[in-house]
């Protein structure tokens, strides 16, 4: 079925994205590190679970880590220890590789690493667990979803750990995925040459919302599946509505098939509520109040110049040139705007159509 309201993780429940797929699992198994880039609710992960299905993989998930302020290197290493955990009766002889590395315990409950003087490495733990993917005769792929929010890591830098991964592990392989497509870049640094990922090669796999026409077929597809058909005039509407974004289209169709009815507004209500969550997050998170002035002068125009004087005609007060700068990046790093033929945009339909109502 097409409609769920959780990422997708078999196949036949996902729509499309088939060259997307096949780029994904080519890569993961030719490069060191490929990146599935996306703004929110385009199915990233969905199609990172539906197209690493069947390979042996690691995903970890930096999301719960989006409204905390920091993050350290034992909250990452408990993330990875859980997730060696649950494989741990599928892999045969995986503990074999790791018991034997500094401060690991192996108990009842499974693995356990050390967070305290003696804690255990995680460059040692990459190299066991290569070790034992090439006695398996398989490549390792660790995911790492939402990776930008790594930024916030304080006292350790993995990115060194991961170039050292990159340049010897070979049967290790990285698939970092990202909403906040600046921020990643911005997480990375693969461009400053004083970063340990500079200069090396980097796939991507990118996803953008549907195009009209499959949004009408994905709908149309989906609502089938309960013997429902609706007119296409009415899903081209409602896909132009929800800008084609994959989340609130099977939203859209979840909620109508649930109440057997035409649920658009309900859907837009409920999104909206969600949107104004995550803007007002990053709003707190940033601590300025400008973000939000600023996203309502988005509705009226997409220019520079007339954005800033927008904003000093709501403060009566000059702003710099640079303030306004790094004010309209940091929402498209965060992915809440994007920028255009030199213009900038609300990138989700239902933040841009509701900007007005917007109290954080
Ligand atoms: N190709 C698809 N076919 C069917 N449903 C999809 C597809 N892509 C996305 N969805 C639906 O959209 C919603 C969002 O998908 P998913 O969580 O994979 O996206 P995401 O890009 O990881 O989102 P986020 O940025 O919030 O993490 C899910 O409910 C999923 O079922
Ligand atoms: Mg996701």
């Amino acid at each position: 079925m097409y409609f769920t309201d959780k990422p997708i993780e078999d196949e036949e429940d996902f729509y499309d994205r088939e060259q997307e797929l096949r780029l994904l699992k080519e890569y993961s198994l030719k490069y060191s590190l490929t990146l599935v880039l996306g703004f929110r609710r385009t199915g990233k992960t969905s199609l990172i679970k539906v197209g690493l299905k069947g390979l042996k993989t690691i995903y970890i998930d930096m999301r719960k880590f989006e409204d905390k302020t920091a993050i350290t290197y034992s909250n990452f290493l408990r993330e990875l220890e859980k997730e060696i955990n649950r494989k741990r009766g599928k892999w045969r002889n995986l503990m074999d590789y790791l018991k034997a590395l500094k401060g690991v315990k192996i108990g009842e409950l499974g693995i356990e690493f050390s967070l305290g003087r003696e804690r255990t490495n995680l460059g040692d733990i990459l190299d066991s667990l290569n070790e034992w993917a090439y006695s398996e005769g398989e490549r390792l792929v660790l995911i790492i979803d939402e990776v930008q929010e790594l930024i916030k890591m304080r006292g350790y830098n993995l990115l060194p750990v991961f170039a050292y991964s990159y340049d010897n592990l070979r049967n290790i392989s990285f698939v970092f995925a990202g909403s906040k497509i600046g921020m990643v870049y911005r997480y990375l640094k693969t461009d400053e040459e004083d970063s340990p990922l500079f200069g090396r090669f980097v796939a991507k796999v990118e996803l953008k919302p549907f195009n009209e026409d499959q949004g009408v077929d994905f709908l149309n597809k989906g609502f089938k599946q309960y013997g429902i058909e609706i007119s296409e005039d009415r899903l081209r509407e409602v896909t132009r509505r929800l800008g084609g974004i994959p989340g609130w289209l099977a939203l859209y169709g979840l909620e109508s098939v649930n109440s057997r009815r035409d649920a658009l507004n309900e859907v837009v209500e409920k999104a909206f509520r969600l949107v104004s969550k995550e803007f007002c997050s990053f709003v707190r998170e940033r601590g300025s109040r400008r973000y939000v002035e600023l996203i309502k002068g988005l509705k009226l125009t997409g220019r520079w110049s007339e954005l800033k004087r927008y904003l000093e005609i709501k403060e009566g007060n000059r702003i710099t040139d640079a303030e306004i700068t790094k004010l309209l990046t940091n929402l498209v790093y965060a992915g809440f705007v994007e920028k255009f033929n030199d213009e900038y945009r609300i990138v989700d339909p239902i933040l841009r159509d509701n900007v007005d109502k917007i109290v954080c």
